[in-house]
């Protein structure tokens, strides 16, 4: 029996990840659950799960949560906490085995942080994490001999194709990337792009944040740093091929030419699984119907109509604070772009001018990664600020 420990519970990795324990009941367990303020759900997920540890992202919702788990008769069996200091200890809970990350953005860091310096096998859907802090966070889990397993779908694609061959028979990765719903907008329509168009992915159902991201290509360009820290490779070895179908998730090109894809359905619970049972594989019924497979497109991606590829690459290669800088401004403009503050346009537009104006230096611990990060979001809402005065 594997006990998990799920940082993010009531999102879409969240339930996922409840959705492949409750198939497998005899596999899995759940130990600890963090969510941020959907007290409704957690409530119902305590209800059904019983976790040891319940953490709510504030004091308030965490009070709540814990009334209707005294008026259910649970409030004794399940210890309710908040906060970072709370994910904290659902990351690091004594019986958890397996730590799924899937908090959205740098709120998810430390709580990750800590789970691999406990010596947790964690399974990563947070790629923020790793974008803002992966240097640090893959010293540790290599100090601690435990597997970093991705859970988002490429870079689980290029774990299971990289098996295939020693890691310096590598050539290259290709990411693949659907494109997103404006592959085919030009570009001179894109200020008048509205929240609803950008929320509606072509192929995947995700949360909101990842969901404006893979609009922008800025999700491609933190995958393209996640497979960097992740996988050990310079930039330059990552290249991007955008596949609108989404049915080859990314490929690993081998010295002597041979490329090795991996192919599934668009359904996140299958890298869930692989991560889980890593490296094991188990029987599941997440088939993909080959005998209707007729086409698989490609063709490059567009860094001038989608500059937050571009941005990625750039700020990789100048590498420590830059890449906290890119992540910061894009999960502050994000959520401006959300909101109606900014139109689609700016959100390309405030990321370079915050990771132009922060100096290139590389942080030395956690604490210091969330400095720079907390200056970079200062940065990114003044210039927000402007932005939306002018409008
Ligand atoms: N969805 C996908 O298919 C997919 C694929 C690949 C990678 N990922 C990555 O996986 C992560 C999660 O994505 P998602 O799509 O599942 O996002 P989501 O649906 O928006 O869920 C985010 C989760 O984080 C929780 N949360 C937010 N702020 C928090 C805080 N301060 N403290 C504790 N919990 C907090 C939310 O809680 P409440 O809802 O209770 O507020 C929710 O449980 C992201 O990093 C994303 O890039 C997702």
């Amino acid at each position: 029996m594997k006990r998990i420990a799920i940082l993010g519970s009531t999102g879409s990795i969240g339930k996922s990840t409840l959705n492949i324990v409750e198939s497998f009941p005899d596999r899995f367990s759940v130990v600890s659950m963090a969510a941020g303020n959907n007290v409704e759900l957690a409530f119902e997920q305590a209800r059904r799960w019983r976790p040891q540890i319940l953490s709510m992202a504030t004091a308030d919702a965490a009070s709540q949560v814990q009334d209707k788990l005294n008026k259910a008769g649970l409030g004794s069996a399940i210890e309710t906490v908040q906060g970072s200091a709370g994910s904290v200890r659902v990351a690091t809970h004594p019986d958890a085995d397996f730590v799924v990350s899937a908090i959205v953005g740098v709120a998810g860091l430390e709580a990750t942080y800590e789970a691999v310096k406990a010596g947790k096998t964690v399974g990563l859907a947070n790629k923020e994490c790793l974008v803002a802090a992966g240097d640090l966070i893959t010293a540790e889990a290599r100090r601690q001999g435990k597997p970093l397993l991705p859970i988002d779908s490429e870079h689980n694609a290029i774990h299971q194709a990289m098996r295939g061959g020693r890691r310096n028979e590598v050539q290259r990765v290709w990411l693949t990337a659907s494109g997103g719903p404006f592959l085919h907008t030009p570009a001179s329509e894109f200020a008048k792009i509205t929240v609803e168009q950008a929320l509606n992915h072509p192929t995947w159902k995700m949360g909101k944040r990842i969901t404006i991201d893979s609009a922008t290509l800025m999700n491609k360009g933190f995958e393209v740093i996640e497979a960097c820290r992740l996988f050990d490779m310079p930039p330059s070895q990552v290249s991007v091929l955008v596949h609108p179908q989404s049915t080859i998730h990314s490929m690993v090109e081998f010295v002597d030419g041979s490329l090795l894809a991996q192919l599934s359905v668009t359904d996140m619970r299958l890298p869930i699984l692989y991560a889980l049972c890593y490296p094991d594989r188990i029987e599941s019924d997440l088939r993909f119907p080959v005998e209707e497979l007729r086409r698989l497109d490609f063709l490059p991606p567009d860094l001038e109509k989608f500059p937050c590829l571009r941005l990625a690459y750039q700020a990789v290669e100048a590498g420590g604070a830059k890449t906290i800088a890119l992540n910061a401004a894009d999960e502050v403009a994000v959520a401006a772009f959300l909101e109606g503050s900014i139109g689609f346009p700016d959100i390309p537009a405030t990321i370079e001018a915050v990771v132009r104006e922060t100096p290139a230096r590389i942080p030395e611990s956690i604490e210091e990664v969330l400095v720079v990060d907390e200056n970079a979001r200062l940065r990114a809402r003044d210039r927000i600020q402007y932005v939306g005065s002018r409008v």
